[in-house]
């Protein structure tokens, strides 16, 4: 009765150690905190902290000739409450990371391998696009929330990591949420706000 009633108060407590972790990442509120799923597990692992996985390339056969694995709170749950994560990206050559956002975090990109011409494009009014070629070893911020992309500009594959503000920044692919949201927008509004005809909308609907 008495072990029972310390699990109980113990369990209440984590709870509650994590109960603030789950609206956004501000600082760390302690020096870990890790996913609530991963509580039956041994208290003094190491796994939780690791991932083997990002090492290998992905497959980039797909229209966009890129791949992205997520490294983030659902891969390592120690990144839990810890506002990283981390995600590789591979491209074939010409392949294309298009223009999306992430809802809950800035990111800093390195090129490991291969040739990215990136860039991304500040809020309105200004829409300012900012871009560059870059080279393994360059290193390339994309800020909070605006939208971005990266090509492969080269004959060969490459391949870069980015570091996310967020254990879980989100993403949001621009043609995906425009043409491919689930149900599709009515095409009368997309025509009329992207200044395309109904055909075209229609088209590039069932395109994604
Ligand atoms: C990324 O690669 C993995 C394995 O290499 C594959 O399972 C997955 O479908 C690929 N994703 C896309 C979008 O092609
Ligand atoms: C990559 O994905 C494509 C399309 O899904 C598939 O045909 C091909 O076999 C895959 N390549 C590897 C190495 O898994």
């Amino acid at each position: 009765m008495q072990r029972i009633r310390s699990v109980l108060i113990a369990f209440g407590l984590f709870a509650f150690a994590c109960s603030s972790a789950s609206a956004y990442d501000p600082s760390p509120l302690q020096d870990f905190c890790v996913a609530i799923k991963d509580f039956k597990n041994g208290a003094c692992s190491y796994r939780r902290f690791l991932l083997f996985r990002p090492k290998q390339a992905e497959n980039t056969s797909n229209p966009d000739g890129s791949n992205v694995t997520m490294i983030n709170v659902d891969q390592i749950l120690g990144l839990n409450t810890l506002g990283i994560s981390l995600v590789r990206i591979d491209y074939a050559p010409y392949g294309v990371n298009p223009p999306h956002t992430h809802p809950r975090g800035s990111e800093i990109l390195l090129v490991v391998e291969g040739t990215l011409y990136v860039g991304f494009v500040m809020a309105n009014p200004n829409n300012c696009l900012f871009t560059k070629i870059l080279n393994p070893g360059d290193v390339f911020v994309f800020p909070f929330g605006l939208i971005h992309f990266q090509f492969n500009i080269g004959k060969t594959a490459a391949v870069a990591f980015a570091g996310l503000s967020s254990q879980n920044a989100g993403v949001i692919t621009i043609a995906n949420a425009v043409f491919g949201s689930n149900p599709p927008i009515n095409p009368d509004v997309v025509a009329k706000a992207f200044q395309l005809n109904k055909n075209v909308v229609k088209y590039l609907q069932s395109r994604y």
